[in-house]
């Protein structure tokens, strides 16, 4: 498990001739072959009902992820390690929203959060499945804050630009969310269109257009949502619901209508496929 870091697998970044000749298209299929050609790693029969859901929609939706106690404890040390969240900065600066986060790197994770997330094994073990990767290191768990000022409410970009739909990488990568509280469409519900997430020439097409822009996220075209099959779905959900998805898949986080603030966990485990990894 001990392991040099490295950068995960550039998006976008070439220059505008080399995006002209496909850059991204040879890159986002050179990466999707060789998952193709790594071999799944073995998972428990118990969990393969989960696995194949995720084959098949890019994303799975835990209701009631943990016990009634550890949910509580989860929530109380939640609560404790707030005053040590760290405010990110939005543009623009006129923008009086609010991101707070804590990267639990910093500190150890505190036994409830341990227990409930790092010591799970069937999390690991579905992020494996995704990307066909080992765990070669602990993920990091992120707790997060999102608070929309009244003066957003209702506008694109109240945070990032991650409320217009879009693919985060392209090639299959987990990402786990924990929703701390109940979070609906009014607060920043995780969208996500099933089955996004497979390869297509739509895709691939999609990918093209898209690195021309040289942006991480342009809108797609109508033609694009039909070829991509982008019906998207909220994951909206009650405190204690766990979701699982293919980042590879398009989603966007819905735009608050409401100043209720949307508290979550989550761990991306984009880093098993940083560049070198097993
Ligand atoms: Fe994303």
């Amino acid at each position: 498990m001990t392991k040099q870091e490295h950068r995960a697998p550039p998006k976008f970044k070439s220059n505008k001739v080399q995006n002209l000749l496909g850059i991204q298209v040879v890159r986002m299929l050179y990466y999707n072959t060789l998952w193709t050609l790594r071999p799944k790693p073995g998972l428990p029969v118990e969990i393969s009902h989960l696995t194949e859901k995720l084959d098949r929609d890019g994303f799975v939706l835990f209701p009631n992820f943990l016990s009634d106690s550890l949910f509580r404890k989860v929530k109380e040390e939640f609560r404790q390690l707030s005053p040590l969240f760290e405010e990110e900065s939005l543009p623009p600066a006129s923008n009086p929203s609010i991101v707070r986060k804590l990267f639990l790197s910093r500190i150890e994770a505190p036994s409830a959060l341990r227990k409930a997330f790092l010591e799970n094994p069937h999390i690991a073990l579905m992020a494996c499945h995704v990307s066909r990767r080992e765990l070669w290191k602990e993920p990091q768990l992120v707790l997060g804050e999102w608070s929309c000022s009244q003066k957003m409410l209702n506008c694109s970009g109240q945070f990032t630009s991650a409320d217009t739909i879009h693919f985060d990488v392209p090639y299959p990568s987990a990402k786990f969310f924990f929703y701390i509280d109940d979070v609906s469409d009014k607060n920043g519900a995780i969208h996500y269109a099933p089955g996004s997430h497979q390869m297509s020439w739509g895709r691939v097409l999609c990918e093209y257009k898209q690195s021309l822009f040289s942006m991480p996220n342009p809108l797609p075209s109508r033609k694009d949502v039909e070829r991509c099959h982008l019906n998207c779905i909220s994951l909206a959900g009650s405190g204690n619901t766990a979701i699982v998805i293919n980042a590879k898949g398009f989603h966007y986080r819905n735009i608050f209508s409401s100043t209720v603030p949307r508290r979550l966990v989550y761990i991306d485990f984009r880093y098993l496929d940083d560049l070198g990894a097993p």
